[in-house]
């Protein structure tokens, strides 16, 4: 390892001083690392530093530790305004002091909201006001050398990496107990809907945690906050429930709004046949709510069973051999049909959903149709080649046996 790090170093040495721009404009050269004190014993820290974004601007040891770089010996090295290591609530602070200070942050497009919005969150309530050291300082996200931009793959706030990020701490059973909070966000959400599209699918317009919850303002919704939440990217769904009578119940708090029906970090489809009994967690059997239920239900199955038959024809006049442009066409209008049931539904409006539910079946019977036809047709087909083949056949037979008798006469002869 030492000799790793020797190794290291030599190469760091023979390379040339890195020049960097400064925000004045000019260009200054940064001292080759061997002049500069705090590398000669901190080697560690300084490969993880250089990987970092902070090194590339130029950013040192001593902006952030203070001591005197020039010094190769203690105790000279460590004076000065030699900051040590900050605690928690100073790491705060001082990781502001550049990332609050907008003026310094719009060169790089940078937002420099974090420490307001850190102080806003549960984390920042906990750490800032009751100086409690278990919740998350900048660095606990971030980490303090190995800065990455959250779009480097390597990056603890890569979106595929955040979950791991946060449940490091919501994980924890023994320090969530003191709190009082469940500790299965992170294994829920992974099986979730957004799980998968985030980790099997790689999709990033996905919510990794801190997509519902804020990335530096870290809360849960409240109650009445859930459907907007949801609604910036489910937006369709959310103007159909806009309209529908849980909208009112959501506002006053009497519905958790969209998570009352698909759960907030096991987020699923009510797949369809199960959605009589989500009605039924809130409106007892009986009720028109619960009928409403049934009659959706039973809408959404059958559009489901029509929309799979349909999907059959077309496989149908395919093996047929026939042209299906049109067929897939209509196939298409169909299938446009049936997403919007699903979204629909959620203004509880059965006459629209109906009228969506009666487009699915007549195309999918009407291609149902075509299909048998093209099925008859084709059996028509194949009868007819029985007795070609048949033909065919026999005057292959026949011509062996002329020759062989040919080949037997030439023989005696
Ligand atoms: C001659 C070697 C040497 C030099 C030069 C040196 N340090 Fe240190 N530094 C040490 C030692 C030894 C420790 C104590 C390590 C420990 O306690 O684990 C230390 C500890 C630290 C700590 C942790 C303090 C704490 O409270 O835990 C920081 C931060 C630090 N040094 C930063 C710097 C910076 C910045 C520079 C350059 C300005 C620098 N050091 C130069 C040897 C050095
Ligand atoms: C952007 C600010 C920043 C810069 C630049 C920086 N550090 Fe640090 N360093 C920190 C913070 C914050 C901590 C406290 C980390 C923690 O609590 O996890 C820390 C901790 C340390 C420690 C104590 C680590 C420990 O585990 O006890 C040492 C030693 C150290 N830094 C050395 C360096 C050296 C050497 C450099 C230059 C290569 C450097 N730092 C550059 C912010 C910085
Ligand atoms: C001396 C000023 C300074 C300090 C102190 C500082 N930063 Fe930075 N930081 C910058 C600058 C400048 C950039 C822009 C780098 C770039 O975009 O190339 C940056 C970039 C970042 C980025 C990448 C942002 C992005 O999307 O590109 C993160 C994350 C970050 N800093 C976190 C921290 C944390 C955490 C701390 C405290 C441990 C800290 N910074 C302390 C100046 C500072
Ligand atoms: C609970 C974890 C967590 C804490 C605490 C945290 N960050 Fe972040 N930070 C993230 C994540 C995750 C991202 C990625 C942004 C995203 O995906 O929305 C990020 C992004 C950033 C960025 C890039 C620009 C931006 O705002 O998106 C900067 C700069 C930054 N953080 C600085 C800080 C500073 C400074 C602190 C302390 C005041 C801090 N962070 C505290 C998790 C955290
Ligand atoms: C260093 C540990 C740590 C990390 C990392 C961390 N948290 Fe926390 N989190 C806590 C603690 C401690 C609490 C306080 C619980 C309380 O007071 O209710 C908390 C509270 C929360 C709460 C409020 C829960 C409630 O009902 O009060 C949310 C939401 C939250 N964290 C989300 C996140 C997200 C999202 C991330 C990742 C980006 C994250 N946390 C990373 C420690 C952490
Ligand atoms: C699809 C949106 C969404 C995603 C993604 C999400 N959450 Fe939540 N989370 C919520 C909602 C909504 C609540 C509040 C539930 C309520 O009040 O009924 C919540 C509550 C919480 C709480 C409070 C305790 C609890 O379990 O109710 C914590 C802690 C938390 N989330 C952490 C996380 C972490 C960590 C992740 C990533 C692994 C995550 N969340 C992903 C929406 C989400
Ligand atoms: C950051 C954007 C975003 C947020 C916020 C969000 N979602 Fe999603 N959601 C998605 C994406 C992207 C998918 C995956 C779509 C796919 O794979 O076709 C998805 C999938 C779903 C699915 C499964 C759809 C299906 O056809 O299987 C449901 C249900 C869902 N989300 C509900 C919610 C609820 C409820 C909330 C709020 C608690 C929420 N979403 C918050 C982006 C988001
Ligand atoms: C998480 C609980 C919950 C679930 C699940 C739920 N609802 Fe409701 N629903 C409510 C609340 C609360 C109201 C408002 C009650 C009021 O205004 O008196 C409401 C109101 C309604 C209303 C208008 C008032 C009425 O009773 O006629 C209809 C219709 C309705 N729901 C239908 C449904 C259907 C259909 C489903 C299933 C697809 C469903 N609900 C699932 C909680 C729920
Ligand atoms: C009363 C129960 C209920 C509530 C409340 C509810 N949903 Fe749904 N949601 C369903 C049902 C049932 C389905 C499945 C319908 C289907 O398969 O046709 C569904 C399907 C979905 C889908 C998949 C639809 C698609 O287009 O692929 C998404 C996304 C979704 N809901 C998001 C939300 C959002 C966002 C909210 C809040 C604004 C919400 N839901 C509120 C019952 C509900």
């Amino acid at each position: 390892m030492t000799f790793l790090i020797a190794l290291y170093a030599l190469v760091v040495a023979a390379r040339p001083a890195p020049t960097v721009a400064q925000a004045g404009g000019g260009q200054v050269t940064i001292p080759p690392d061997t002049a500069y004190g705090c590398i000669a014993c901190h080697a560690d820290k300084r490969t993880a530093f250089v990987m970092g974004v902070h090194a590339d601007r130029g950013i040192r040891c001593h902006d952030c530790h203070g001591g005197d770089p020039a010094a190769t010996v203690l105790p000279t090295a460590h004076r000065g305004r030699f900051v040590g290591k900050p605690d928690k609530v100073a790491i705060v602070s001082l990781c502001g002091s550049c990332h609050s200070d907008p003026d310094r942050m719009r060169q790089y497009g940078l937002p420099s909201g974090q420490v307001a919005e850190l102080r806003t969150s549960r984390h920042g309530q906990l750490l800032l006001n009751r100086r409690d050291f278990h919740a998350p300082t900048c660095t606990d996200c971030h980490d303090a050398h190995m800065i990455l931009r959250p779009d480097d793959a390597r990056a603890s706030t890569y979106p595929t990496n955040i979950p791991a990020t946060c449940a490091r701490c919501h994980q924890d059973a023994t320090l969530m107990a003191r709190y009082g909070l469940p500790t299965d966000q992170f294994e829920r959400f992974r099986r979730s809907a957004h799980g998968v599209a985030l980790f099997d699918d790689q999709n990033f317009a996905a919510p990794s945690c801190v997509g519902c919850h804020g990335t530096h303002s870290a809360l849960p919704p409240t109650v009445t906050e859930i459907a907007n939440v949801c609604g910036r990217c489910h937006v369709l769904v959310s103007q159909a429930f806009a309209a529908g009578p849980h909208a009112a119940a959501a506002r006053d708090g009497r519905i958790a709004g969209c998570v009352g029906c698909h759960g907030n970090h096991d987020t699923e489809r009510v797949p369809a046949e199960r959605i009589a009994a989500t009605c039924g967690r809130c409106h007892a059997a009986g009720t028109r709510a619960h009928a409403l239920g049934t009659e959706i239900e039973q809408d959404v199955v059958q559009a489901t069973a029509d929309l799979h038959a349909a999907e059959e024809a077309i496989g149908r006049l395919t093996r047929a051999g026939r042209e299906t442009g049109d067929a897939q066409f209509r196939y298409r209008t169909a299938l446009t049909a049936y997403l919007q049931i699903a979204e629909v539904q959620h203004n509880l409006d059965v006459e629209r959903l109906e009228e969506l539910t009666r487009r699915v079946r007549s195309i999918s019977r009407d291609l149902q149709g075509i299909a048998d036809v093209a099925e008859e047709h084709r059996w028509e087909h194949q009868l007819f080649l029985v007795p070609v083949w048949f033909f065919a056949l026999a005057t292959l037979a026949l011509a062996l046996l002329a020759l062989r008798r040919l080949e037997r006469g030439s023989r005696h002869s």
